[in-house]
């Protein structure tokens, strides 16, 4: 990889930085001298984030509030970066959402606006940045994606839809790129402790008893994530439990995997 040294440090652009993952990955990310780019919607909690993160870790910070679901958003974001002549070295695409429900129960906006962001925004970043980094001969993209990617979920269907692309892309790119000095790594978390997790816990009011040894610690996750991501590794799946469920489900068939997903769908409702 290429180090950070005095003349230049290098930079990573993080989507979803005022909350949860994104805020971890951004410090983990600090805490190695990376100069960062913050990106979300809330701005107060990005700017706080920025100045506890230049405070501590003497890194250039520079944050941008900006719905990634509405039209044009990664392409203003990509020139906003440019104009402000900064050269993207890691590209993290963490910010996503979902809707816990029955697919007809919940709204085709809800679905289409998760779709926007688990895979438009994430696609289009990745286009835009794919190339610079490819002409440059270095890069690293970390694409969230979730333990969900490896099996249907009914209640979260559209959501582990979007995350079985993010994976796919993610093992598509790795190929692609040999040899050229990018890499593009899927981190698949399971339960996290985030505020994702806690408002699935309020709609459905059942996953609030999920064992607390099933429930990821955030900044962990983004450990995990950093050393993946730089090590140029193909798909990380955190955690221990959830590496031996993942790797098990991939050795089933499909119809146990639906099965499965229907039985965890009559538990939580
Ligand atoms: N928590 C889990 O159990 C879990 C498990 C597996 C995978 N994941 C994945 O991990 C990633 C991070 O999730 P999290 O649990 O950290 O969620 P979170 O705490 O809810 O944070 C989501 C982040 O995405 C940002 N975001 C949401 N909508 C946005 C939009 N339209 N434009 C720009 N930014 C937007 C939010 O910021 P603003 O609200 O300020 O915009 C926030 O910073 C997601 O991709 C999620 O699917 C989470």
């Amino acid at each position: 990889m290429v180090e950070n040294t005095e003349e230049r440090r290098q930079a990573a652009l993080i989507t979803g930085t005022s909350a949860g993952i994104g805020r971890e990955l951004a410090t983990v990310f600090a805490e190695h001298g990376f100069d960062l780019v913050v990106v979300a919607r809330r701005r107060h909690e990005l700017e706080a984030l920025a100045a506890s993160l230049k405070a501590g870790h003497g890194v250039e910070v520079t944050v941008i509030a900006l719905d990634l679901t509405t039209p044009g958003a990664p392409q203003t974001l990509f020139e906003t970066v440019q104009r402000q002549g900064i050269e993207v070295d890691v590209l993290v695409n963490n910010a996503g959402i979902n809707f816990h429900g029955d697919f007809k129960d919940i709204s085709l906006e809800n679905h289409l606006s998760l779709i926007q962001l688990n895979i438009g925004a994430l696609t289009a970043l990745t286009h835009l940045y794919l190339r610079p980094m490819v002409e440059r001969g270095y890069g690293r993209i970390l694409n969230v994606a979730s333990t969900s990617a490896f099996q249907p979920f009914p209640n979260l269907a559209v959501y582990a839809a979007s995350k079985a692309y993010v994976l796919s892309l993610s093992e598509a790119l790795s190929v692609e790129l040999r040899g050229t000095g990018v890499t593009v790594t899927a981190l698949c978390p399971g339960f996290t402790e985030t505020t994702m997790l806690h408002t699935a816990s309020a709609t459905t009011g059942r996953l609030a008893p999920v064992p607390s040894f099933v429930v990821g610690d955030a900044a962990q996750v983004a450990r995990d994530g950093y050393q993946a991501c730089i090590q140029g590794e193909v798909v990380q799946v955190s955690g221990r439990l959830n590496q031996l469920a993942t790797f098990w489900m991939q050795h089933q068939p499909r119809w146990l995997g639906r099965t499965l997903g229907g039985w965890l769908k009559q538990w939580v409702d």
